[in-house]
């Protein structure tokens, strides 16, 4: 096999309480790209639709991983990537985790699988550096293992895959403006009081607790971030407006999806999941920010092959 078609799921990381280690992976919303083997060495991007992104390898997320995985290898070719952007850069669900995750996912289908996800993970996180300055891997884990990912830790990296209940769905909305993720990191606070820690580290107990046991009261009152959500909201218009008309809609919890600006809420069912979506959307007409909506089910798969 010489080219593979693939979907690369949208992303939702944190989830609340777990800022850099919680991620879970998206059914409705994805990047497509095609992949190809060449004789030639080296990655080259072919083909952008529907973003204006660098074409140039080294400047690419999907590059920059395919260059990790091309360091790391011992194929002697290379590879050429298109890329069908359906994720909006800065859009806080995972746009440069789907392209990096899913450059590496579909050339190691290629070569026959030498690597294992986690090693995929890491290629993966290069392309991260470069869009965000830090290589965290709370997206394209969950976008490369499907369902919820815990990142246990990240020297060593142990990535820890949790299977999501099967009634639980994700409600997204994105107010059509645009925050980078490296400027939301700057803003964050480097320390935090005991105090906080512990009532954090309660809350991503319980959210793991609850994901594993299917008890959606659990995984609801545990969506709650003493630490990243108090500061990062500021930036985010209409924040707590949409997060109480959620939780008005029957949300189980709602609260930023990675660096924002979108909004996630999840729920027990997709009747209320959609009931959700009408209230955020509400909230937004009000305002007057136009917005994207994506009601998702949890991937099960992570990249797939189209
Ligand atoms: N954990 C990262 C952050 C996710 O919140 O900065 C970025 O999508």
């Amino acid at each position: 096999m010489n080219e593979v078609k693939v979907f690369c799921p949208a992303t939702i990381a944190n989830i609340s309480c777990g800022f850099d280690v919680l991620g879970v992976a998206l059914d409705a919303v994805g990047d497509e790209m095609v992949v190809r083997k060449t004789k030639e060495k080296g990655i080259r991007i072919t083909k952008i639709e529907g973003q204006d992104l660098p074409m140039q390898a080294e400047k690419n997320v999907a590059g920059v991983a395919g260059l990790a995985f091309l360091d790391a290898s011992e194929y002697e070719g290379g590879f050429e990537i298109e890329i069908n952007k359906k994720i909006k850069p800065g859009s806080g669900i995972g746009s440069s985790a789907a392209s990096s995750a899913g450059a590496v996912w579909a050339m190691n289908h290629l070569l026959g699988s030498p690597f294992t996800p986690t090693k995929l993970v890491t290629f993966a996180m290069e392309g991260e550096r470069l869009a965000s300055e830090v290589a965290h891997a709370d997206n394209v884990a969950p976008a490369l293992f499907g369902n919820f990912t815990l990142i246990r830790s990240y020297t060593p990296l142990d990535i820890v895959p949790i299977t999501a209940p099967q009634e639980l769905y994700a409600t997204v909305i994105h107010p059509q403006i645009e925050v980078k993720t490296s400027d939301s990191r700057k803003i964050l606070r480097t320390t935090i009081s005991m105090e906080t820690a512990i009532k954090q580290w309660g809350n991503v107990g319980g959210l793991v607790a609850g994901l594993l046991k299917e008890d959606y009261e659990l995984i609801g009152r545990s969506l709650v971030d003493h630490i990243v959500e108090p500061i990062r909201s500021i930036l985010i218009p209409g924040f707590d407006q949409v997060k109480q008309a959620s939780i008005n809609a029957g949300a189980l919890g709602c609260g930023i999806s990675g660096s924002g600006p979108s909004i996630f809420a999840f729920s027990k069912g997709e009747k209320t999941a959609i009931n959700i979506g009408n209230e955020m959307k509400r909230v937004y007409e009000t305002i007057g920010i136009d917005y994207d909506i994506h009601v998702s089910k949890i991937n099960q798969q992570g990249i797939k092959i189209l």
